[in-house]
């Protein structure tokens, strides 16, 4: 009996390493947490951001010299590949890739971009505003000497830094819509390919490729 249970399930295979599962889930938290903040209380955002923008950078390390499915060789996809990968998933006849799919790999590349753009222009902000950061030493000086001093008491003039605050609150949204399209298709690739992604990003183990689908041919 358990040699019959042995053999009709499949064997799994190894696929994300540690580091990908951890970043991946210390990059979500950090994300949600400096989201959430919006800024305030200051010091809350501005070290869950710094942890986004560390993991981040480790990432696009980790993607050169990484183990295969972490690195961006094995998973960057041309535009054609993606959208073909998107156009069949929607019929529910996409293949199964064991690393990440054509679609899910413009989708990391679009993540890693715009959080890139959301950190960086936090830390010109946090350098132009309150003079602190990595960045204060060429932006904070310069700027806060350059800002408008009100003429007379109680006027309002504004704070300096506003386009970069503009942008980094624009980006900040938009690596939101991506995650939410993100989650909405690590939901539908699980339900096409039958297999709980969530749970292979915590084990780091997917099932075993079947020589005999489709799927072969796509890992
Ligand atoms: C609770 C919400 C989330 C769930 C359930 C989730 C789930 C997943 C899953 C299952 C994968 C692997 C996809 C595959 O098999 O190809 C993945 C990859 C990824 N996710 Fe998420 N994710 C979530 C939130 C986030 C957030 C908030 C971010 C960033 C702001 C993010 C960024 C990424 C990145 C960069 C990868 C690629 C992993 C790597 O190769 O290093 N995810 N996610
Ligand atoms: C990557 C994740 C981040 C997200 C999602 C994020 C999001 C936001 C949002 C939504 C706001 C409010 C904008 C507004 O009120 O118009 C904000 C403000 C701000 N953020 Fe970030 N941020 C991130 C990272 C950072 C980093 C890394 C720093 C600096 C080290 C930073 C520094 C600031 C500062 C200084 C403000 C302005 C606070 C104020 O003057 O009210 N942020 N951020």
């Amino acid at each position: 009996m358990a040699a019959l249970t042995e053999k009709r399930r499949p064997t799994e295979v190894r696929v994300w390493d540690p580091f990908v599962r951890i970043a991946h889930w210390l990059l979500a938290a950090a994300f949600l947490v400096s989201y959430l903040t919006e800024g305030k209380p200051q010091w809350l955002h501005v070290w869950s951001g710094y942890l986004v923008a560390a993991i981040v950078v480790l990432r696009i390390v980790w993607g050169l010299v990484g183990p295969r499915h972490a690195r961006f060789a094995d998973f960057v996809p041309s535009p054609r590949a993606a959208l073909r990968y998107l156009a069949d998933l929607v019929r529910l006849r996409a293949p199964r890739h064991l690393g990440h799919s054509p679609a899910g790999g413009a989708m990391i590349v679009a993540l890693i971009l715009s959080l890139s753009i959301t950190a960086g222009t936090g830390i010109a902000l946090l350098a132009i505003r309150e003079n602190q950061g990595p960045l204060a030493p060429w932006l904070g000086g310069q700027v806060v000497a350059a800002a408008p001093t009100p003429s007379k008491p109680g006027e309002r003039v504004p704070k300096p830094g506003r386009m970069v605050k503009e942008v980094h609150e624009l980006f900040s949204n938009l690596t939101l819509l991506l995650v939410g399209f993100h989650v909405l298709g690590v939901a539908v690739a699980s339900f096409a390919h039958r297999e709980n992604l969530v749970r292979a990003m915590i084990t780091g183990r997917k099932r075993a490729p079947d020589p005999s689908a489709r799927q072969a041919a796509a890992e």
